[in-house]
C-alpha cells in the first residue's frame, strides 16, 4: 500500500472520514516508528484499537495520555493511515447503514415507529439504530430509567429477539440501576436473570469530570467486553448541578461537547449503540414546545435519535419522535409493567383483529 502512496495526498486523505470497521488491537510493533513505552501510556488511558486511535483529536489525547501533543499527532496520522479505505461511494454507505442491526425496545408500538422507509417495504422490525447515538428525554417519573432498565435486557438477547446480542455498559449519575428490577422483568419474561446482570458493567460517576474520565476510557471497555450497548442515565444531572448560573455556561457546554463527540466516536467504532437519558425544563415562550431538553445546541446536534417519553392516560406513557435523520415525528403509547415495557391492551387487540382480516 505504502508504495502506492502519491505525495502531496497525505493532507487531503485526512480529510476522509475514518471508515475501517476492523479492529485492530494496539500491540508491540503494530505502530511503525513509534516508541512502544509511549504508546503504552496512550494505551493504558483507554485507547487500545487502531481506529480508536485515529479517531482521537491530538489535544484530546495529549491530556488524557499524558504523552505530547506532538507525538499523538504522529501516532494519530500512523493510526489514520493503517485504517482509512480512502472514499466510499454512496452504494457502499448505503449497504452499511442498511446492515446496522436494531435494538427492540420491547414494545411493538414503539418498534414500528422506528421503522425506516425501508424496514417498512422489507418488512422488517423496527428499533433503535446500531452505530447511533439515541436521546431519551422527559419528566420526572416519565419512564426514562425503566426503558433503561428494559434495553439493558432486550440488547443482550440474540437479534432474533431483538436484542444486538452483547454486553452492556451502564454509566449510573443518579444511582438509577436497581438490578432487583431487572430481575423482575427477566423472571416475568422468561429469561435467565443471573446472566443478564453478569452482562452489564455498571460504572458510577460521582461528578462530571469523573463521567468525562470514565467516557475516555470506555474505548477499552468495549473492546475487551464486547459491549453492544452503552446506557448514560442521566447525561447531565451532574454537570446540571455542578454549573449554577449563566456565566458557567461555556465551560458546561464545553465539557458535554467532549462527552458527546467521545459517544459518537465509540458508537462508530465499536459498532455499538449508545442511548442517554436527559431531563426536560419549561421554556417560557408563547411559541413552539413550552418543554425541551436540556443541554442546548450540543446535545440537539449530537444525537442521532432524539426521544421523548410524557405520561398519557389512565397510567400510559407516550414515546415521541422529536428528531430523526428519516422519520416523522410520530407518536406510540406503551405501558409500564412487571414485564418492563409493554405494549397496551387496546394497541394488542387492533394487531390481532388485523391478522385476523
Ligand atoms: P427521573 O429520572 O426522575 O427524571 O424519571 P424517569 O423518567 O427516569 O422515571 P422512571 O423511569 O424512574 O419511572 C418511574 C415510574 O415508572 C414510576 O412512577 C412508575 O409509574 C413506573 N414504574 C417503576 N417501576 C415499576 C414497576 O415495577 N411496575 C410498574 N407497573 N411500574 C413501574
Ligand atoms: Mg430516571
Amino acid at each position: 500500500m505504502g508504495a502506492r502512496r502519491v505525495k502531496g495526498m497525505e493532507k487531503n486523505k485526512r480529510r476522509i472520514p475514518v471508515t475501517g470497521t476492523e479492529k485492530i488491537t494496539i500491540e508491540e510493533g503494530i505502530l511503525k516508528g513509534t516508541t512502544w513505552s509511549t504508546v503504552q501510556k496512550i494505551v493504558k488511558s483507554g485507547i487500545n484499537t487502531v481506529g480508536d486511535l485515529a479517531r482521537q483529536t491530538p489535544s484530546q489525547l495529549a491530556e488524557q495520555s499524558g504523552v505530547g501533543v506532538d507525538t499523538c499527532e504522529k501516532y494519530i496520522d500512523l493510526a489514520l493511515d493503517m485504517v482509512n479505505e480512502g472514499y466510499i461511494t454512496g452504494s457502499q454507505l448505503y449497504d452499511r447503514i442498511r446492515n446496522n442491526k436494531r435494538l427492540s425496545t420491547g414494545s411493538r408500538a414503539i418498534d414500528e415507529i422506528l421503522r425506516s422507509p425501508d424496514d417498512v417495504r422489507e418488512g422488517k422490525r423496527g428499533g433503535i439504530e446500531e452505530h447511533t447515538t439515541t436521546e431519551v428525554s422527559g419528566e420526572n417519573g416519565a419512564g426514562k430509567t425503566q426503558l433503561m432498565h428494559m434495553l439493558a435486557i432486550i440488547a443482550q438477547l440474540p437479534e432474533e429477539e431483538g436484542g444486538l446480542g452483547g454486553k452492556v455498559v451502564w454509566l449510573d449519575t443518579e444511582n438509577t440501576l436497581r438490578p432487583d428490577r431487572i430481575k423482575q422483568i427477566c423472571e416475568n419474561r422468561g429469561i435467565d436473570y443471573k446472566q443478564i446482570l453478569d452482562g452489564i458493567i455498571y460504572e458510577e460517576a460521582y461528578h462530571s469530570l469523573h463521567q468525562q474520565k470514565i467516557i475516555s476510557r470506555l474505548p477499552k471497555t468495549c473492546h475487551d467486553y464486547d459491549v453492544k450497548l452503552v446506557i448514560v442515565d442521566s447525561m447531565m444531572a451532574h454537570l446540571r448541578s455542578e454549573y449554577i448560573g449563566r456565566g458557567t455556561l461555556a465551560g458546561r457546554q464545553n465539557i458535554l461537547g467532549d462527552i458527546l463527540q467521545r459517544l459518537g466516536k465509540i458508537a462508530q467504532e465499536h459498532n455499538l449503540t449508545v442511548i442517554y437519558t436527559n431531563q426536560i425544563m419549561d421554556k417560557p415562550t408563547q411559541y413552539g414546545d413550552p418543554q425541551t431538553a436540556i443541554g442546548g445546541n450540543i446535545m440537539g446536534h449530537a444525537s442521532t435519535l432524539r426521544l421523548n417519553i410524557r405520561k398519557g392516560r389512565q397510567g400510559t406513557r407516550v414515546m415521541q419522535i422529536k428528531k430523526s435523520p428519516y422519520l416523522p415525528e410520530l407518536e406510540a403509547i406503551f405501558n409500564i409493567t412487571d414485564k418492563g415495557i409493554e405494549d397496551t391492551e387496546a394497541n394488542l387487540k387492533t394487531w390481532e383483529k388485523e391478522k385476523d382480516e
